[in-house]
């Protein structure tokens, strides 16, 4: 399967990936063909340089609208014609251009047990409401904000002396393993969304 990856940020998750096809490229049944920001200068566009991948990057900015953007965004990922776009780390929300072309094949991981504490700052907000456990998520895009059927989800315990950061990496750990497990299970053994169910045989 081709994977268009998107990111924001330092690409970890995206690292994650890369290397669980460099080690078993004929058995993942995935390859990255490109890696797609929404902003320059990130350590996730380094990682994309350095692993031989084409980059593209949508700003906002550069666009009269914020459809615009989406369409430049849409278009600039269905040049590389993915079988699954995997929003790691991607902190914009796609628009509705994006999800009519590839609606059903996005995936996006959250780092929080949703639906709790769904938007940009998850980990803070289980944080600041005492959370216990907390977690990450990854789930097919919708045309909500961190709303869609969930594939699967890991759960990480609230440490005492946890701050945002702390408590962040200990999920990254969780999430980078589940994203790449539930990435590689898809391209390799298909998947169906019913309602809010995703069934991979
Ligand atoms: C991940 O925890 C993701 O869930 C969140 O931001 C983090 C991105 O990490 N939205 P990275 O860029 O993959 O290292």
């Amino acid at each position: 399967a081709r994977l268009v990856v998107l990111v924001s940020g330092s690409g970890t998750n995206l690292q994650a990936l890369l290397d669980a096809i460099a080690a078993d490229p004929a058995g993942y049944g995935a390859e990255v063909v490109a890696v797609g920001a929404d902003r320059d200068g990130i350590a996730g566009l380094e990682r994309a340089g350095r692993a031989g991948l084409p980059t593209f990057v949508c700003r906002v900015k550069d666009h009269p609208t914020r459809d615009a953007w989406d369409r430049a965004l849409t278009e600039a990922t269905a040049a590389y014609e993915p079988d699954l776009v995997v929003s790691a780390g991607f902190m914009k929300i796609v628009g509705k251009e994006f999800l009519a072309r590839f609606e059903g094949r996005v995936v996006n991981t959250h780092p929080a047990l949703l639906p709790s504490f769904p938007g940009a700052h998850g980990v803070r907000d289980a944080l600041a409401y005492g959370a216990k456990v907390t977690g990450c998520t990854v789930h097919f895009v919708d045309d909500g904000v961190d709303t869609g059927p969930i594939i699967a989800q890991g759960v990480v315990e609230v440490r005492d002396e946890d701050d945002e950061s702390a408590l962040h990496e200990r999920i990254k750990e969780v999430e980078r393993e589940l994203l790449v497990d539930v990435v590689g299970r898809l391209a390799r053994n298909g998947y169906r969304i019913e309602g809010r169910k995703v069934r991979i045989p």
